[in-house]
């Protein structure tokens, strides 16, 4: 009789690390939002992430925020089993590995700092401190207890800057020359409407402003995309006095709600971005960069791109005397998708996850993070002065 019975080799099952996350200030709406819900559960629902070995990473949320009753609501809602309002107590527990803030920009500095001294893996939100000086301490205290650092640099995930990163490295722009990014909407004041952003963002004694917000971004997208950031030139102004808080009381702009920023970058080509939360929407998304090249041209927002070549520019000619019936926008063709680009929040996060696990170099660290500080700083320095400034050569003694 023959055996018909095959062997068969035991499957190896894939094997699976749990990664304790210490989350601040998930009550936010980055922290919430684009933190907790869209990166960390989205993960966490789908049974984790793959390692290039084919094990697996899974994530293990605890809340930690100032309002137990909120913290309480959230891990109800969303079925997580730890929250406290008490960090220290997090932080001393060797079950949460990494911690990760999401605070407002204030409140960073002091968490981070002790986050590092007890030793944990660090993910954090932009601007990383207040100052260049404050930022750069934090990157040499990590760097001398030997932890890792993440800083959030979700633009450069943004589906329409993956496209121009693609269009960039194909040399299809020949050699850049310049860059026009245009930011904003209209934020209202809170008085008819609600605003649609906090009011810490209006006052530079919490904090806010738009420098200090968007200038970071842009340091990093100009840095990764064409080129580090030489010098910048911005022009802040508070167009709107005075706006309405969350409880409906008038309170004083401090910060600027709009930066004209002109940036020198290494290789030659120069950056104009302006950013405002005082502009009404006149372009087809609410960031948008036109890069322009000898070979070629685009114009990329959050999604789209749209690309022109040397061979299909048009030659104008100027003559106020006759209306153009040129229509400009038809020289332009839109770039294929070709990929599936999913949230960069959490698309970072893996990535940030992978690196953590696999012990590779990761270069999105706390002094990158610093570099975007000392742009919004240079930046601020720029206007009050009224001059351009040079941008130094960050390092770590
Ligand atoms: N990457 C991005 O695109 C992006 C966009 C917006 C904001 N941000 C950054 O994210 C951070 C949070 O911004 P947000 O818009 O979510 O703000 P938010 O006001 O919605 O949330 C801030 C969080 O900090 C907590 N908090 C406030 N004051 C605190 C204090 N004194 N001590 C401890 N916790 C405190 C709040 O409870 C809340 O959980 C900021 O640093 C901001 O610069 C990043």
């Amino acid at each position: 009789m023959t055996d018909t019975t095959v062997a068969s080799a035991p499957t190896a099952r894939p094997q699976v690390r749990e990664i304790g996350i210490i989350m601040n200030g998930v009550s936010g709406r980055m922290g919430y939002r684009q933190h907790l819900v869209r990166s960390i559960l989205a993960i966490r629902d789908q049974g984790g992430i793959e390692m290039p070995d084919g094990s697996k990473v899974t994530v293990k949320p605890i809340l930690v925020g100032r309002s137990e009753a909120k913290l309480a609501e959230l891990a109800a809602k969303h079925d997580i089993e730890d929250y406290t309002t008490d960090l220290d107590a997090a932080l001393a527990d060797p079950r949460w590995e990494i911690y990760a803030d999401f605070l407002v920009t204030k409140a960073r500095a002091t968490a981070l700092r002790k986050a590092i001294a007890a030793g944990k893996t660090i993910y954090t939100e932009k601007p990383t401190a207040e100052s260049v000086e404050e930022s750069l301490e934090l990157a040499q205290l990590a760097r001398e207890a030997g932890v890792k650092t993440g800083v959030v640099h979700d633009k450069l995930y943004l589906p329409g800057l993956q496209k121009l990163k693609r269009l960039i490295d194909s040399g299809f722009f020949g050699r850049i020359l310049s860059v026009r990014g245009e930011f904003g909407y209209w934020v209202f004041e809170g008085d008819w409407q609600p605003a649609q952003r906090p009011s810490w963002n209006y006052r530079a004694e919490d904090g806010g402003g738009i420098i200090v917000d968007m200038f970071p971004h842009w340091n990093y997208v100009l840095e990764n995309l064409f080129g580090k950031v030489e010098t910048v030139y911005a022009q802040a102004s508070t167009h709107i006095p005075t706006r309405w808080d969350e409880n409906d009381e008038p309170y004083t702009a401090t910060a600027e709600d709009a930066a004209y920023g002109i940036f020198e970058l290494a290789g030659g080509a120069v950056a104009q971005i302006n950013s405002s939360w005082t502009v009404r929407v006149n372009r087809d998304e609410l960031v948008e960069f036109h890069v322009d090249g000898t070979h070629g041209s685009a114009v990329v927002g959050l999604f789209g791109a749209k690309i022109q070549h040397r061979n299909a520019t048009p030659k104008p000619v100027w003559n106020p005397d006759l209306a153009d019936s040129h229509n400009y926008d038809d020289d332009w063709a839109e770039v294929p998708t070709n990929d599936v680009f999913q949230n960069g929040f959490r698309q970072q996060w893996e990535e940030f996850l992978t690196s953590y696990v696999e012990g590779t170099a990761y270069e999105f660290d706390l002094l990158a993070g610093a570099r975007g500080v000392m742009l919004a700083e240079a930046g601020l320095q720029s206007s009050r002065a009224g001059r351009k400034v040079e941008l130094a050569e960050l390092n770590l003694d």
